[in-house]
């Protein structure tokens, strides 16, 4: 069994903050490592009521495989498709091939987003760490045709090739957003047993303040 992932402090305005950004079409997340954003994710993706659907991709360290990282997607979308039991399509995914074509299955997860009725969001977490040249662009013409009722949050730890400012749909979420405020870092301290002088607790990352 994995271990039980760490509570959370509570960051109430931050995932409101996201709620609000991933009502348009594409939201950015990036900052460096261990800024909060996976744990942003988390927060904002399990909170009670959650009335979207989420397609989530973690993409793994060093992803060279274009293929890989579309196959996955592909899945992630069908099981959120599937999971409230209304549109499961049961197809098998498709078999990895020497032959594959990037932009047959761009169109291919375009159609099935299409036909997902009342949409889906495409969660994808650490999207620096695939590394196929080709991917940004096959990337970008996914996001730039997503479908209506369909939204994608993306995190990264720095910029990835992406042209989605033309859309003018992107929202971004950065690490001065992400930092902790004096009250949050505080909590976070308390929770730790850890105990500061006034003077040592304003506007920490929460990797700097747990460790
Ligand atoms: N709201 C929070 N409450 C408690 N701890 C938190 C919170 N947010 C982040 N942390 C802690 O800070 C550390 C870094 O957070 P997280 O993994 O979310 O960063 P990240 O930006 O996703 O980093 P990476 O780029 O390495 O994926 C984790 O150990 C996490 O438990
Ligand atoms: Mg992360």
């Amino acid at each position: 069994m994995p271990p039980a992932a760490p509570r959370l402090i509570d960051r109430d305005d931050l995932v409101a903050a996201l709620d609000r950004a991933a009502a348009g079409k594409v939201t950015v997340i990036s900052a460096p490592a261990g800024s909060g954003k996976t744990s942003l994710l988390r927060a904002w993706a399990d909170r009670p009521g959650q009335p979207r659907r989420l397609a989530l991709v973690q993409v793994p360290r060093g992803q060279q495989d274009a293929q890989q990282f579309w196959l996955a997607l592909l899945g992630a979308v069908r099981h959120a498709i599937g999971a409230d039991g209304s549109a499961d399509s049961g197809e098998a995914l498709p078999a990895a091939t020497p032959d594959f074509d990037a932009s047959a299955m761009v169109d291919r997860v375009l159609s099935e987003l299409a036909d997902a009725h009342g949409g889906v969001t495409l969660v994808i977490d650490d999207l620096h760490e695939l590394l196929s040249p080709e991917a940004p662009t096959q990337l970008t013409r996914l996001l730039t045709s997503l479908p209506p009722q369909t939204h994608a949050i993306l995190t990264m730890r720095h910029d990835v090739r992406l042209r989605l400012r033309l859309t003018g749909e992107l929202a971004e979420i950065r690490a001065a957003d992400l930092r902790f405020s004096e009250l949050e870092a505080r909590e976070l301290l308390d929770a730790s047993g850890i105990t500061l002088a006034d003077q040592d607790c304003v506007g920490v990352h929460p990797v700097r303040a747990g460790g």
